[in-house]
């Protein structure tokens, strides 16, 4: 279970995140969308305690603010919206981190699992800055991967909290990625993913929580908020959608104008 109650994020006189409260079950996959600047990343944060926040985050009864690092890192795993690598180190040394972060120390068959499961099997002795956009950041999510490759440790559920997993992915890897999100949370795990595709968020997302300004401005199933009003204020545009989807995509923005003021962002 991941509890978030009342957490609010300030930095100086500048709110961040405002009084969200949201609970997930292990099994399931949440979406977070909204628009640039809403606050998704800092949610993220907030649910991994690296940023200053009041309020409480339980993970697994655990409260992260509280909680030993060595204790969480085996519980959950964080592919982070940047990630730049400094040193050249290989891929394999890469996922190679994850793992041992995790408790999977003995394990090195878990990373090349773990890089054949985003499509980087054989690649592994290559230097990771000179991997695509792309291949990069599938690098980094096979080290996610790595480290709760279990996705129900004997402690309880593990997590994968990404942010933005599928930003520079073709579309076959955008659905591979969200099909392997997918997959580790129907064998127990929990997933909270930032995405900005709405169409992927309502194929594989059991729920879908859209910030606005810092705050929570709607959360359930996509059915319930895939809605021209919440879409229309989470982005401050006109949204005409096709609600008579082939299988697997639910909702298509046709159009999307401008608002004469676009709620959230100019009021
Ligand atoms: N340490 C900080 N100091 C000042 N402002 C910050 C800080 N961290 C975040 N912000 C501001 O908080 C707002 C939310 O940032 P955040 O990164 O959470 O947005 P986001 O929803 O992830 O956006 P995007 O879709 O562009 O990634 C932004 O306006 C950002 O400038
Ligand atoms: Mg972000």
């Amino acid at each position: 279970m991941l509890d978030l109650v009342n957490i609010s994020v300030r930095v100086g006189r500048k709110v961040i995140l405002e009084d969200v409260t949201l609970h997930q079950r292990a099994g399931e996959v949440l979406a977070i969308c909204g628009a640039n600047g809403a606050g998704k990343s800092t949610l993220l944060k907030a649910i991994l305690g690296e940023v200053p926040a009041t309020g409480t985050v339980r993970l697994n009864g655990h409260d992260v603010a509280t909680a030993r690092p060595d204790r969480l890192a085996p519980l959950r795993a964080v592919l982070p919206q940047d990630t730049e690598v400094a040193f050249a180190f290989t891929l394999g040394e890469i996922v190679a981190m994850g793992r041992e972060a995790g408790d999977f120390a003995t394990s090195p068959d878990i990373d090349r699992a773990a890089l054949a499961a985003v499509g980087l099997s054989g690649r592994a002795d290559e230097d990771f800055r000179t991997l695509s956009g792309g291949e990069r950041q599938r690098g980094q999510l096979a080290r996610a991967l790595a480290q709760v490759w279990e996705p129900v440790a004997p402690t309880g559920p593990r997590w994968l909290i990404l942010d933005e997993p599928v930003a520079s992915l073709d579309l076959g890897h955008q659905l591979r990625v969200m099909r392997l999100a997918r997959r580790f949370a129907d064998a127990g795990g929990g997933v909270v993913a930032v995405m900005h595709d709405l169409n992927l968020s309502a194929m594989f997302a059991d729920r879908i929580a859209f910030l606005l300004d810092g705050r929570l401005e709607a959360e359930g199933t996509p059915a319930e908020v895939m809605q021209a009003p919440i879409l229309e204020r989470a982005y401050g545009c006109r949204i005409t959608l096709n609600a008579t989807p082939p299988q697997g995509t639910w909702l298509l923005p046709q159009t999307c104008e401008d608002l004469p003021v676009r709620p959230g962002v100019d009021a």
